[in-house]
């Protein structure tokens, strides 16, 4: 098959990039770049690989595997909103065994990193599907998806309490090989979400992910009904940056030793590096490769670019970086002053 990457990706990819290590430690795993797929926006990577060679960036994380196939909530499943959409897929998928057998080994004779993401209604659902994965070839690390906003009863949302959130991370722990970190992905839809994050961390996740959809329900005013098939759905893209942003910086404020990684509305490198500037150790592109397939790859050149503008060596050195005290005209000045990729280089806090 003829790949698109040269013809899409243009004079972003031609352009040498600056010397920046890129390269991000994971609790025990280190992925060779800090991007990343989000959960349910590139399927398997099957598809993504036509656009970019998926082996370039740090990792694949898969939608959201379940114990059984399931088909789904009802159509319509997308909402567009201002600046993000509303979807309610509900979790749609092969199943465990199809996806080991196929998805998974598809993933691993490619060579690219995988990061499984893993759902289910009860804590012994999880628990069968940690097993299953644990003598699975290729597998970087789980995520733990316990805050799907398209669950049939909300009281199901396990993120959305710290004691439920903690038994499904201690049994995914405890059945996993002790080599493959374990993060668990966090819902917005909390009032402290530093609680729910320190009850995961206590039970044995040795990261987070954040923040998964808010739930939002859009009503089409032609039919006065609910747009969506299933009502609800999980709002996603540039909509929620901020709260994305405010949620990473939180948890890595009160737990700056435990490994994040940071989505909810990354279009570019800049908003990549506002979480990691936040606290976030690496991240993840969901929403903007539905209309840009080519963004994680793109995302993770523009990255490179504001680091070495910024005077940075690696990527690790700005993990945080937003946290220290003192003005950012007080902390070094950057060393470049060329703009990247079409983003002014501001100055701002450099490591
Ligand atoms: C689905 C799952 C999610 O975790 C999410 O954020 C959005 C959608 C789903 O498959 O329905």
């Amino acid at each position: 098959m003829t790949r698109l990457t040269r013809v899409i990706t243009g004079a972003n990819r031609e352009r040498p990039l600056p010397e920046v290590d890129m390269s991000t430690r994971l609790a025990n795993v280190t992925f060779p770049g800090p991007v990343m797929t989000a959960s349910g926006c590139a399927g398997y990577g099957r598809e993504l690989d036509q656009f970019f060679d998926i082996t370039t960036i740090g990792a694949i994380v898969t939608k959201s595997i379940m114990v059984n196939p399931r088909s789904g909530r009802p159509t319509p499943r997308m909402a567009e909103t201002p600046s993000g959409m509303l979807n309610s897929i509900g979790l749609q998928g092969p199943g465990i065994d199809q996806f080991i057998e196929r998805d998974l080994a598809w993933l691993e004779k490619r060579g690219a990193r995988v990061v499984v993401s893993i759902a289910g209604s009860a804590t012994a659902e999880y628990v069968k599907l940690a097993q299953r994965l644990r003598h699975a070839p290729a597998v970087s690390a789980i995520e733990v998806n316990i805050s799907c906003p398209n669950v049939e009863e909300r009281g199901l949302v396990f993120a959305c309490d710290p004691s439920a959130s903690a038994t499904v991370v201690e049994g995914v722990r405890r059945n996993v090989g002790s080599g493959v970190p374990v993060f668990a992905k966090l819902s917005p839809d909390v009032t402290d979400i530093v609680s729910i994050a320190r009850a995961c961390v206590d039970a044995g996740a040795d990261g987070l992910s954040m923040i998964n959809t808010m739930l939002g329900v859009v009503i089409d005013t032609e039919t006065m009904r609910p747009h969506l098939g299933g009502v609800t759905g999980g709002l996603s893209g540039p909509a929620i940056r901020p709260v994305a942003v405010r949620a990473v910086w939180q948890v890595h404020a009160a737990m700056p030793e435990v490994p994040l990684i940071g989505m909810g509305g990354i279009k570019s490198g800049q908003d990549a590096l506002e979480f990691l500037a936040a606290g976030a150790s690496a991240v993840q592109v969901g929403t903007v490769i539905f209309n840009d397939p080519v963004a994680p790859a793109r995302i993770s050149s523009e990255l490179q670019r504001l680091l070495a503008d910024r005077g940075f060596g690696s990527c690790a050195e700005v993990v945080g970086a937003a946290h220290q005290t003192g003005q950012p005209s007080e902390v070094e000045a950057p060393t470049a002053s060329a703009s990247a990729g079409g983003v002014e280089n501001t100055g701002g806090a450099a490591g």
